[in-house]
């Protein structure tokens, strides 16, 4: 009789499995067969009731279709799980709106470098760089800083130590760092001038952009890196008028037409004369306040006509040519344009800044 049943047991199991559909079904149908409840536990609860014979048989057949039974629910439940994983990976909602689409946009420093650029371009200024790892030679000796000046005290340089032999002992290092003041990064975009000026014969215009590096404690006003634009125009007859109205039209286009210039004497070794060269202030448009410290001035850029020593170190003829330089800071005019008061902002990388362009 109980082999009966459990033939029964067997074949509606197998059966009934066949019609599972999904997860739930199949745990209803575990429940069924194979749960605590389930006709085939019975059957095995009640075999210490039938005599040794019959127990032994019924007992090993029973078991044999409880394991039957297992190997069968843990086929199809793995089955289910494929199916239902597919179902959702292949489910795609075409109705769903689209991913929003960030647009990014230039940096305000690369903005106002284009703007730059621009303006000097349409007075027929063409475009050069440089390299920003130079020589000492570059970036001072033929700017008429020889060793020992001075005025190399105004920028503070980062020394690179390029040694040809891989590993230098300890009593060579001396001489290698010696040597290696050779090598620095440049701490402004000037001694392009010179490659430019080595590179081709006057008549010349160009302006050279680019980054330049001071050893400096970084503050608002101080960054190690910053850019600078460096101005060159070299021909017969150039004059500090020509500088000037260069640099007028510049101001007007940069800043508007009410702007006005100021040039005061100031000291670069690579120009003679040499000026410092301010704009009314653009906050109080002259008046005084705090931003221009009551002078009614903002500092602007550096200019001067070039020295003849710089002429010389070219090989340029300085009583045949003449020419002005200018050197300006990119950030600085960044700075005046938008009324931002600290350059560390231009390069954390902060978006709230950013998005503000
Ligand atoms: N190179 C100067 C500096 O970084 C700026 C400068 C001043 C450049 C006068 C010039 C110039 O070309 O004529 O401080």
């Amino acid at each position: 009789m109980e082999l009966e049943i459990l033939a029964n047991i067997k074949q509606s199991g197998e059966k009934e499995l066949s019609a599972v559909r999904n997860l739930q079904e199949l745990e209803n149908w575990r429940i069924k067969y194979l749960g605590r409840k389930s006709k085939l536990i019975e059957v095995l609860h009640h075999l210490s009731e039938l005599p040794v014979e019959e127990r032994k048989k019924i007992g090993h057949q029973a078991n044999e279709i409880k394991n039957f039974l297992a190997s069968l629910f843990q086929r199809r439940q793995e089955e289910l799980k494929m199916i239902q994983t597919k179902e959702i990976e292949e489910f795609f909602d075409y109705t769903l709106p689209g991913k929003p689409y960030f647009l990014g946009h230039l940096h305000p420093l690369t903005r106002v470098l284009n703007e730059i650029i621009e303006i000097f371009t349409r007075l027929g200024f063409a475009l050069a760089e440089g390299p920003e790892i130079e020589t000492d030679y570059y970036n001072f000796e033929a700017l008429n800083m020889p060793k020992e000046h001075p005025a190399r005290d105004m920028q503070d340089s980062f020394y690179l130590q390029i040694s040809e032999e891989p590993r230098p002992c300890a009593q060579e290092r001396g001489k290698l760092r010696a040597k290696s003041k050779e090598y620095l990064l440049r701490t402004h975009t000037s001694p392009v001038q010179i490659h430019v000026m080595e590179a081709n014969k006057p008549p010349v215009r160009v302006i050279m952009p680019g980054r330049v590096y001071r050893h400096e404690a970084i503050d608002p006003s101080h960054s190690a890196m910053f850019h600078q634009v460096e101005g060159l125009a070299v021909d017969e007859r150039i004059t500090f008028a020509d500088l000037k109205g260069t640099l007028y039209i510049f101001a007007r286009e940069m800043f508007g037409e009410k702007i006005k210039l100021r040039f005061r004497p100031s000291y670069f070794p690579f120009v003679e004369p040499g000026a410092e060269v301010d704009i009314s202030c653009l906050f109080c448009l002259g008046k005084g306040c705090r931003v221009c410290k009551h002078s009614g001035y903002l500092e602007l850029l550096g200019a001067g006509m070039v020295h003849p020593k710089v002429f010389q170190a070219v090989g340029y003829n300085p009583k045949k040519y003449t020419g002005f330089a200018f050197g300006l800071g990119v950030e600085r005019i960044t700075m005046l344009k938008y009324g931002i008061d600290d350059m560390r902002l231009f390069f954390s990388n902060d978006l709230r800044f950013l998005n503000q362009f």
